[in-house]
C-alpha cells in the first residue's frame, strides 16, 4: 500500500494508474475507520482495479464549538486496517496541503445545504462539498463511494457531481449497523455504555415508523413525526432532538403525506454526542 501525503504525489500516482488503463475507486473518509467505512472500501475493491482511501479530518466542515479538535485520529490503526483490506493507496494529506495560505474557493450546493443537518450546522455542507470536489480533482476516480448513513451528504454530493459535470460515478452504500440496530459511526466512541445501549432506540423508532406506514396505512407526516419523537424520548432519557423529518428521497423536499418513496431522517443528541440516522421507504 502506498501512502500519499500531498495532492501532487497522489495525482502522480493516479496518472500512472490511468496510463495503464486501470480504473480507480475513491473512498473519502475522516478516519477512525469502522465496519461502515470498510463496507465502502470492500465495495470499491470489488469494482475497481485500484482503490484509494482518503483520511482527512476536514476543518472546513466543522463549525465553531463542534468536535473538530476531539475527533478521533487513530492513524496507525487506520493505516493497518487499510493495508489488511487490500487498499492500494492511502491519501492522508496535511491541512496545509489541502488549504494552503491564501485559499479562497468554496462550493455551495444551494437549498439542499441549508435544510435538515445544514440548518443546525451552518457551513457544514459547504465544507463537505468543497473537500469532496478537491478529492475528486486530486484522485480523478471512476467511482466514489458514500454511505447512506449520511443521506443528506450523499444527495448533496450527487447534486454537485451533476451540476459541475464531474465524470465520477457516485456509488451509494447501505447503512452498516451494530447488532442493536445503532448505525455504526466514528462518533459512537464518544458514547458511554448506557448511552450506547439507549441509542438503539433511534433505529428501532425508525423501524417502527416504517412499519406503521407500510402495514397500518399511516400517511400524515406530522403524526408520524410525533410518534417518532415520543418513541425516541421514551427510549433515550434526556435525548435532545435536532430534527425528525420526512422528505423526498431525491431532492429532500418536505412531504406532507407519505404516498410513495420517502426518507425519514433524524438527528438526535444523546448526552454530548449528536447521532444521525435515517430509513428509506421505497414504496
Ligand atoms: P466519515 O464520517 O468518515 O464517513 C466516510 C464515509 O463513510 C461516508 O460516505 C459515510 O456515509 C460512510 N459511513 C459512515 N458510517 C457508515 C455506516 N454506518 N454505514 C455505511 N456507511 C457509513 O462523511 C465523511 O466522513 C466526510 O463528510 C467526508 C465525506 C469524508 C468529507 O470530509
Amino acid at each position: 500500500m502506498k501512502i500519499a501525503r500531498s495532492p501532487q504525489l497522489l495525482q502522480k500516482l493516479v496518472r500512472g494508474l490511468k496510463l495503464k488503463g486501470r480504473t480507480v475507486g475513491l473512498v473519502p473518509t475522516m478516519g477512525a475507520l469502522h465496519h461502515g467505512h470498510l463496507s465502502l472500501i470492500n465495495k470499491s475493491l470489488g469494482q475497481n482495479d485500484a482503490t484509494i482511501v482518503s483520511i482527512f479530518v476536514n476543518p472546513s466542515q466543522f463549525g465553531p464549538g463542534e468536535d473538530y479538535l476531539r475527533y478521533p485520529r487513530p492513524f496507525a490503526r487506520d493505516k493497518e486496517l487499510c493495508r489488511a483490506a487490500g487498499v492500494d493507496i492511502l491519501f492522508a494529506p496535511t491541512i496545509k496541503a489541502m488549504y494552503p495560505r491564501g485559499y479562497l474557493t468554496f462550493i455551495q450546493v444551494e437549498n439542499m445545504s441549508d435544510i435538515l443537518c445544514g440548518s443546525f450546522r451552518p457551513g457544514h455542507f459547504r465544507g463537505v462539498a468543497t473537500v469532496v470536489a478537491k478529492l475528486f480533482n486530486i484522485a480523478s476516480p471512476d467511482r466514489a463511494y458514500f454511505g447512506q448513513k449520511d443521506y443528506q451528504q450523499l444527495r448533496v454530493i450527487e447534486r454537485m457531481v451533476k451540476d459541475l459535470n464531474f465524470l465520477v460515478k457516485i456509488v451509494p452504500c447501505p447503512i452498516v449497523r451494530e447488532p442493536s440496530g445503532l448505525a455504526v459511526s466514528s462518533r459512537n466512541a464518544y458514547l458511554s455504555r448506557e448511552e450506547k445501549t439507549s441509542s438503539s432506540a433511534i433505529s428501532k423508532a425508525l423501524q417502527q415508523a416504517s412499519y406503521l406506514i407500510k402495514y397500518r396505512g399511516l400517511k400524515n407526516t406530522g403524526k408520524i413525526i410525533n410518534k417518532l419523537k415520543e418513541l425516541i424520548r421514551s427510549g433515550i432519557p434526556g435525548a435532545r432532538i435536532d430534527y425528525i423529518d420526512i422528505r423526498d428521497i431525491d431532492n429532500l423536499e418536505k412531504l406532507s403525506s407519505v404516498e410513495g418513496p420517502a426518507a425519514i431522517l433524524c438527528a438526535v443528541w444523546v448526552g454530548k454526542t449528536r447521532l444521525i440516522d435515517n430509513i428509506i421507504l421505497k414504496s
